[in-house]
């Protein structure tokens, strides 16, 4: 294994599914985002091991010498219906240096229904992730999204792909909300209540819990992804370019050129649509609970990591009349990580 430039732990070709764990306890978190792939695994010391990569894939011309020379330099690929597709972190380079898109199996959250080889790829990816369960039937907790508020998606469909991807590898799965992980794994300081809210690259989750138990959990169909493609219609950059110059490094309260005016503008409208859309959840649920003390708002994932996102969060809270007390607004402490961490908690608790 390796590290890459993001510090993501990556596999060299081939090895991955065949990675015999080691030092690993039972029990498994594993995260199934649009953008990434991430899964926690605990060892005999305790230690939270992390191993992540980009859920892409991007096909290449395919050649012998092409395919030697890719396994010399442990660029991860499979040979697909004859062609050579470059697999996870990779990928993204590539696209950017050939100036294309990478392909995705997942769009919004759930496997694309316009990438036709979604399933054998995302196959592939979670098996590099995952590896060999450490003893049969390890529980292995994989997030999966709440129902979207604006966007007919089928959860069952979803849920029930990666149940048998994890069983046909000797897992034994359990899904859990995203929103619900983000609860568990940052939120153990205030009880388990709170609102987690996982800001992924295809959609927002949210979890509003108290003493662990979700009360209201819904989901959105924007994100990161969002951001990138609206940037790159009003720029005229490919939706690739404008999502590499947004990681980079841009600072809401300080964009220079007019590509970073245009990230805060969909960032600011984004982050507007999530509290209104909270705020309605909140005033038509039946379930809304009674907090009996002001609670936390803790946001997490790559979309939350930006400079400036708490502080347009907060200005944007200010600006709207939110019906229930809120004592802290904070960016979750592993904002990439935190729901394949949370799966994990979930996974030991029921071991
Ligand atoms: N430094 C950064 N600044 C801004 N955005 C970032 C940064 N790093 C990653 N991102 C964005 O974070 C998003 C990916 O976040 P994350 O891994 O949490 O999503 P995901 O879990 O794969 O997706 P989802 O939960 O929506 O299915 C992408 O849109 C990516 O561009
Ligand atoms: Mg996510």
């Amino acid at each position: 294994m390796e590290k890459n430039k993001n510090n993501r732990t990556i596999n060299a070709p081939g090895d991955a599914s065949k990675l015999v764990p080691l030092n690993r306890k039972p029990g498994r978190g594993l995260d199934i985002g649009t953008a990434n792939l991430v899964s926690a695994s605990h060892t005999k010391d305790n230690e939270v091991v992390i191993r992540a990569q980009r859920n892409a894939f991007i096909d290449v011309e395919s050649n012998s010498f092409s395919r030697n020379m890719m396994t010399k330099l442990g660029v991860n690929y499979v040979v697909n219906n004859g062609s050579l597709c470059v697999m996870g972190d990779p990928a993204f380079d590539f696209a950017n240096i050939f100036n294309r898109s990478t392909r995705r199996p997942m769009r919004n959250g759930f496997i694309s229904p316009d990438e036709q080889d979604a399933l054998p790829m995302i196959k592939i990816l979670v098996e590099n992730v995952v590896g060999k369960p450490c003893v049969k039937g390890e529980i292995c907790c994989f997030s999966v999204p709440a129902e979207p508020m604006d966007a007919e998606m089928n959860v069952i469909y979803h849920k029930g792909i990666f149940e048998g991807i994890l069983r046909r590898l000797g897992y034994t799965p359990r899904s859990m909300i995203e929103g619900h992980a983000v609860v568990f794994s940052e939120l153990g300081a205030d009880d388990f209540t709170g609102i987690g809210i996982s800001c992924g690259g295809g959609m927002f989750n949210i979890c509003m819990a108290y003493k662990t138990v979700p009360a209201i959990s819904f989901s959105i169909s924007r994100g990161g992804d969002w951001i990138d493609e609206n940037v790159g219609r009003v720029t005229g950059l490919p939706t690739s370019r404008a999502t590499l110059l947004k990681e980079r490094g841009v600072n809401l309260m300080n964009p220079k050129n007019p590509t970073e005016e245009a990230i805060v503008i969909y960032y600011r409208n984004l982050i507007n649509y999530t509290l209104e859309n909270i705020k309605k959840k909140m005033t038509t649920s039946q379930s809304m609970p009674n907090f009996p003390e002001p609670i936390s708002i803790v946001c997490s994932g790559g979309t939350s990591l930006i400079d400036g996102f708490i502080e347009v969060f907060r200005d944007e809270f200010e600006r709207i009349k939110f019906p229930i007390e809120v004592k802290e607004i904070r960016r979750a402490a592993d904002p990439l990580n935190s729901v394949a961490r949370g799966s994990l908690i979930a996974a030991i608790s029921e071991k």
